[in-house]
């Protein structure tokens, strides 16, 4: 039990000490208010499954335009602080980190969501899904605006008593359009090459670490999380991620993530490239900043392989939703008694929230491993 890789303690660069190197994904709960104030039932959640060694929220919008989902978290207006500080002290309750992923949605939502208003991203052009609606195009004005919204958030996440803050730069969003030959068109100081595609994201990570030195605590940490290839076409390439993440290693940041469905994967583009892009990506770093990689880790022995090949945390998301105690059945050598499928009816005991209940059981039903049940 004890010689487990991730049970290893951690101390970032800036002094932030972190308990074992488990940490828990960021993950959607669905569970927010209308508006985006924490309830208690997200309270419960994150409680129940401190003890690992950081959690990551599910995202939280830095502006009203950014919302991505209905029930998602809300960092855009100091009203959230004092529901953000409820989180934050769950979370820690069993000493885990407490990090706020924040974002903007960008093009990835709609104007349901907005209730009538039209999305934005970097250029007016749809994602290529079905029914994605055209945004348009943010103003540069607008772009300062949302720079300043970053920054205002990370204060916000500060104030209300995390140790972190996780750039959402995946899984299709606002940061990840930026950066994105798809999304960004752009021919002004925002976009027209690679390097001009970076501007945003760094514009964003200079803002948050401003926000970080004139308010925080000198282990506060900074997090970026990126998808590393697009399929579409135009689309981002591993080669171009490389590029980014040369430069992202020398920005004031505490740590890279990388998202990915699994932590083993290789390029989506090139079939005949066999080289993990996790390795590809360490390569690059030489040990600049420490790697999280996330995919499909549910096995203490799959958390010590992700370990082993390099990364300096094992990022967990669906098997913490089914197996709360997993650090703890670990640390007990209790190893057998961990959840791999999820039963439908421990779902309240498990403190998952209802409406997340509905979509664990809907839309990520296959994805979630439920246990099969005679009904
Ligand atoms: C229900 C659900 C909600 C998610 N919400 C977010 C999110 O808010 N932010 C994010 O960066 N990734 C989100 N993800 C992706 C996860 O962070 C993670 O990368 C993915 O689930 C793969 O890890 P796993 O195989 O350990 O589940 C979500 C995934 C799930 C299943």
């Amino acid at each position: 039990m004890t010689d487990h890789e991730f049970l290893k303690e951690y101390t970032f660069a800036n002094g932030a000490h972190v308990q074992n190197r488990i940490v828990m994904a960021p993950m959607t709960t669905k569970a927010s208010f209308y508006d985006g104030q924490v309830t208690n039932d997200e309270i419960n959640y994150y409680r129940m499954r401190s003890g690992v060694g950081m959690i990551i929220t599910g995202t939280a919008n830095v502006d009203d335009g950014g919302k991505g989902f209905e029930g998602e978290l809300s960092v855009a207006d100091d009203r959230f602080i004092p529901g953000l500080r409820q989180v934050a002290s769950a979370i820690k309750s069993k000493g885990s980190k407490a990090i706020l992923q924040i974002f903007s949605a960008g093009r990835m939502t709609n104007s349901k969501i907005l209730r009538g208003k039209q999305p934005y991203s970097a250029s007016a052009v749809a994602a290529l899904r079905p029914e994605a609606e055209e945004p348009r195009e943010l103003t540069e004005a607008e772009i300062e605006q949302l720079i300043a919204d970053f920054g205002q958030a990370t204060r916000r996440a500060i104030e209300a008593g995390f140790d972190g803050v996780e750039l959402h730069g995946a899984n299709t969003y606002l940061l990840q359009q930026f950066f994105s030959p798809h999304s960004n068109r752009r021919d002004d100081k925002w976009g027209g090459s690679l390097e001009k595609r970076m501007a945003f994201p760094l514009a964003v990570i200079k803002e948050a670490r401003k926000a970080i030195d004139q308010f925080g605590k000198d282990d506060f940490i900074l997090g970026y999380r990126l998808s590393p290839e697009e399929i579409e076409e135009p689309g981002i390439r591993i080669e171009d991620t490389l590029k980014f993440v040369d430069v992202l290693a020398d920005q004031p940041l505490d740590y890279l993530h990388v998202s990915m469905g699994s932590y083993k994967r290789t390029s989506l583009n090139n079939k005949d490239d066999h080289e993990m892009l996790n390795q590809k990506i360490l390569k690059i770093l030489a040990g600049r900043l420490p790697l999280l990689v996330v995919g499909s880790i549910a096995r203490p022995e799959e958390a010590d392989d992700a370990l082993n090949q390099g990364a300096s945390f094992a990022v967990l998301g669906r098997e913490l939703i089914r197996e709360p105690q997993w650090i703890d059945k670990v640390l007990s050598g209790d190893e057998d008694s961990i959840r791999y499928q999820l039963d439908k009816n421990e779902m309240d005991e498990l403190a998952i929230p209802r409406g997340f209940q509905t979509s664990l059981l809907t839309e990520f039903k296959k994805a979630m491993n439920f246990k099969p049940i005679a009904d």
